[in-house]
């Protein structure tokens, strides 16, 4: 898609969430206080000192809630309660307490798509009749064919198999259907249905309560379903997913959603300070996404766009350009994310072709490994890149330490449901959300003080444990926080974005936000800075050169 050059002016308003840098905690792999292999909420609690010394502004938490932890959490069995293997309430609102006294605003997941199968709606309407007010709480269908034996509609699974299961009747016999995107374990909800709405309106009250400032939506653009449930018009070639340009399938971002986030927004604007919401969405093109973040909607949206890129210049060209088109278009902050723990970290998505980042299938020791060292050395560039830029950033834990993603698990280990329900074609998520390794000692890298750890740690892990990095001012670490605090320091996230002409592609990508100019390199010959100030560099410049894969923040 060819863009116009655009141009982006500082947004007026101060709100944080408009530039921001938000880090991701994944609870299960943060650090574990009790030494039962599992981070939680302590274990987080324990080491906000270090996140308030990198120089983030909010953390989002991933969920922490009641879940028979089928999809790591995102299968919630009580939405208003922590799960005892994270912890309990009085342990989340410590957390709450320290990050607050940190300056550290706190974000938390909200999974409103699906539950899981195992919580008490789900269960009171296995128990009641088709076509009872329970079952209104989700999607039953009865079955196609002679005897209802076949699913209601061709819809599919985004962690592979069919979108439906049968259930076993109170009279012991097969039965309705239900609909579930993603694994059979998270039944998706009945948005339609008022008391599901208003259920979630409490949810979000009792967490708005505790002094949460905000939530990150997760799966927001299916929600609702168009009505009847009808098929996948074009089922072969997207699979569960949509092709961008062509119309939207009956499950992915229906009109009926807005109505839902007005009133959410209205609620979190009943509640003093900057509350706000960020949606997951998958909405393309970006001027179809602008909708949600209109101002009495989402705050913010991922821009998975961004992510999409790869790391291609002309792809993030445009990427670049049609953000700012869209979300100045309704006044809404551009976001930016390179990581999160649904795909490749990018130290080592880059250091290989892995086509594109979020297909979430992960890498396998059966497949072509990366090099770490080209994808440590494009990542950070890429952060560097990224950090420049006008607008909310989000980091996912261990990013700062140049961690790479687990590429030799053992099968036996794997949790993600991808990998069982696609028979291990797709190996699945578990790859980066790798327990954190925070000192060199011990089993578990200091994630547990017992050595233990849900997912293994590859070697390499080690040598990257933060309380070196925190020692070496040439390390990862330090450059991430030099970077957060230069960030700030000059203003870039509520800045202004222009492109440097002869900086367009494909050989260098260069932009130029409050007086600060942002070089990247993608060709072969080194761009000569020897005329600039060099105010940080993803490497070691040698001579005022910057190298191919390099990135700098120069001024004149
Ligand atoms: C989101 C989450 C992912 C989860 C899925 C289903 O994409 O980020 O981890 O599996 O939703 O809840
Ligand atoms: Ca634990």
């Amino acid at each position: 898609m060819d863009q116009a050059l655009v141009t982006h002016l500082a947004q007026p308003g101060s709100q944080w969430w408009r530039s921001g840098v938000i880090y991701q905690i994944y609870p299960r792999s943060f650090a574990d206080s009790n030494g039962d292999g599992l981070g939680d909420l302590k274990g987080i609690t324990s080491r906000l000192d270090s996140l308030a010394a990198l120089g983030i502004d909010a953390i989002w938490l991933s969920p922490f809630y009641c879940s028979p932890q089928k999809d790591a959490g995102y299968d919630v069995s009580n939405y208003v309660d922590v799960d005892p293997i994270f912890g309990t309430l009085s342990d989340f609102d410590d957390l709450l307490e320290k990050a607050h006294g940190l300056g550290i605003r706190v974000m938390i997941d909200l999974v409103p798509n699906h539950s899981s199968d195992q919580h008490a709606w789900f269960q009171r309407a296995l128990a009641a009749k088709p076509g009872s007010p329970e079952r209104a709480f989700y999607h039953f269908k009865d079955g196609l064919g002679e005897n209802g034996e076949l699913p209601p509609n061709n819809w599919v699974s985004m962690f592979g198999g069919p979108a439906w299961t049968r259930v076993t009747e109170s009279d012991g016999k097969p039965g309705q259907w239900f609909v579930h995107l993603f694994d059979s374990s998270q039944p998706d909800f009945n948005w339609a249905n008022p008391e599901v709405q208003l259920e979630f309106e409490n949810i979000l009250k009792f967490w708005l309560d505790r002094g949460v400032d905000g939530f990150r939506v997760d799966q927001p653009h299916a929600m609702a379903k168009a009505e009847g449930l009808p098929d996948h018009p074009y089922l072969k070639e997207a699979g569960a997913g949509f092709i961008e340009g062509r119309e939207n399938p009956p499950m992915w971002f229906q009109e009926e959603v807005h109505e839902i986030f007005r009133k959410w927004r209205k609620i979190l604007e009943g509640y003093p300070g900057e509350r706000a919401m960020c949606g997951e969405a998958y909405v393309y093109p970006l001027s179809l996404m602008a909708k949600w973040v209109r101002s009495d909607e989402f705050h913010q949206t991922f821009n998975f766009r961004f992510l999409d890129a790869g790391w291609d210049s002309k792809k993030l060209f445009d990427a670049i350009n049609e953000s700012f088109e869209a979300f100045d278009g309704v006044g809404a902050p551009s976001t930016w994310v390179l990581n999160n723990h649904d795909v490749i970290r990018h130290a080592s998505r880059f250091g290989g072709d892995y086509g594109r980042a979020t297909a979430s299938d992960g890498i396998g020791s059966g497949q072509p490994q990366p090099d770490p060292i080209l994808g440590l050395q494009i990542a950070k560039g890429a952060t560097l890149f990224m950090l420049g830029l006008p607008g909310a950033s989000y980091l996912y834990q261990g990013e700062e330490l140049g961690l790479p993603e687990h590429t030799t698990l053992e099968d036996k280990y794997r949790q993600d449901p991808t990998f069982a329900r696609t028979n291990g074609a797709r190996v699945g998520r578990d790859g980066c959300r790798i327990p954190l390794p925070w000192e060199p000692e011990g089993d578990s890298s200091g994630f547990s003080e017992s050595g233990k750890s849900w997912l293994p740690q590859p070697a390499s892990y080690k040598e990257l444990a933060r309380s070196i990095q925190e020692k070496n001012p040439e390390s990862t670490l330090s450059f991430y926080k030099t970077a957060l605090d230069l960030r700030k320091q000059l203003g870039l996230g509520e800045g202004s974005f222009s492109w440097i002409a002869g900086h367009q592609g494909p050989e260098t990508l260069g932009y130029e936000n409050s007086g600060v100019k942002v070089i990247y390199n993608f060709g072969a010959q080194p761009v000569d800075l020897s005329t600039f100030e060099i105010l940080l560099s993803s490497q070691p410049l040698s001579g005022k050169q910057l190298a191919t894969n390099q990135c700098a923040w120069i001024k004149p």
